[in-house]
């Protein structure tokens, strides 16, 4: 049997670091509003040349060199973004001919702030059934360019990075390491609540972020535990068994209230949002690169990625390390 491994990670931030108080200077808020709301306390933000390519391109050059692979070698790359460069091609076509793998498949997947699980799931099943053997898989955004900044629900809660993970095929008898099951899910009447009003077909514009927060929280939370328990039932274990949630994240009270009704200890879940905010596809890859590189997720470990966005969208995925 193949197994979907994750060799390595790497991450990419734009240079500018904005924090509330200087957002506070723009836009009819506070730092205190936002930390007490959300837990975020700063975000970063693409500048001149910072696009969703080049972030995409730098995290996952970080993700080979991780792995210890030459990125030629590369033959699948999939993109989750909702903010892609152009309208077509695919973002990930960008990153291909960066990295010098071109000729293999390369394609975007938008599924907003759930796009990386989606895509994690897509690679995954394309590598188990042998349609490729080295997968990047990545989530990048520069959500700062869709926001509408007069808007102080939504402005104060997004930011710009990227995240990749390399994924091979291996057989399950190397070391037990890859993917062990994932779910997904959509529920296109819930558009309304979390949308872009704008785009090539309707208005021809790029358009801007609207969200009905309170009424998305009240989601996220039902939706997340349902699919992380889905996942668990299906690989057999119990949540003792899980050694980190790696979460979208979106707002810290949303990851308290998910790690209450899952029964798992708040220590055990990995929490980037004050430092990076809302990064839509690119949040649960930069959260993983992240607590891989300070040495808390380790070989061996039983990880699990979760998230929830716009359509709606939601899903998880078990992962052996
Ligand atoms: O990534 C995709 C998934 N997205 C999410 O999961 C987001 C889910 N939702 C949330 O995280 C929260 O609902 C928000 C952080 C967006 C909002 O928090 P809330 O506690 O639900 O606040 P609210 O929307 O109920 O607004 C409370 C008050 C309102 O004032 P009134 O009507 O009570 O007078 C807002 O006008 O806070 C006001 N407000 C602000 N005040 C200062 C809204 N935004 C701001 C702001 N600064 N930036």
């Amino acid at each position: 049997m193949i197994r979907s491994a994750i060799t390595g990670s790497g991450s990419a931030l734009p240079q500018r670091c904005v924090s509330n108080e200087e957002l506070a200077r723009q836009v009819d808020t506070s730092d205190e509003w936002i930390v007490e709301r959300t837990g975020i306390r700063q975000r970063y933000i693409a500048g001149e040349g910072e696009t969703t390519s080049s972030l995409a391109i730098e995290a996952a050059r970080k993700a080979c060199e991780d792995a210890g692979i030459d990125s030629k070698s590369i033959d699948l790359i999939i993109l989750a973004t909702a903010t892609p460069d152009n309208t077509f091609p695919a973002t990930a076509t960008r990153v291909q001919d960066a990295l010098g793998c071109n000729g293999g498949i390369a394609f975007d997947v938008a599924a907003v702030c759930s796009g990386f699980l989606y895509a994690l799931a897509t690679a995954d099943s394309m590598l188990r059934t042998g349609m490729a053997k080295r997968a990047l898989v990545i989530g990048s955004e520069t959500f700062s360019r869709i926001l509408d900044w007069e808007d102080r629900t939504t402005c104060v809660l997004f930011g710009d990075g990227a995240g990749a993970v390399v994924l091979e095929a291996r057989e399950s008898d190397t070391d037990g390491a890859g993917v062990i099951s994932s779910s997904l899910h959509a529920d296109g009447a819930q558009h309304e609540l979390l949308y872009v009003d704008g785009g090539p077909s309707t208005t021809q514009t790029v358009g801007h972020v609207r969200m009905r927060g309170r009424e998305v929280f009240r989601h996220a939370v039902v939706n997340l535990a349902q699919v992380l328990g889905e996942v668990l039932e299906e690989s057999g274990l119990s949540i003792a068994d899980v050694d980190w949630l790696v979460p979208h994240q979106a707002n810290a009270r949303i990851l308290d209230a998910t790690a209450r009704k899952l029964g798992i200890d708040p220590e055990r879940v990995v929490v980037t949002v004050d430092r990076h905010a809302n990064t839509s596809a690119a949040s649960v890859p930069l959260a993983f690169d992240t607590a891989r590189k300070d040495g808390r997720i380790k070989p061996g470990d039983l990880v699990m990625f979760e998230a929830m966005g716009g359509g709606f969208t939601w899903g998880a995925s078990l992962i052996r390390m």
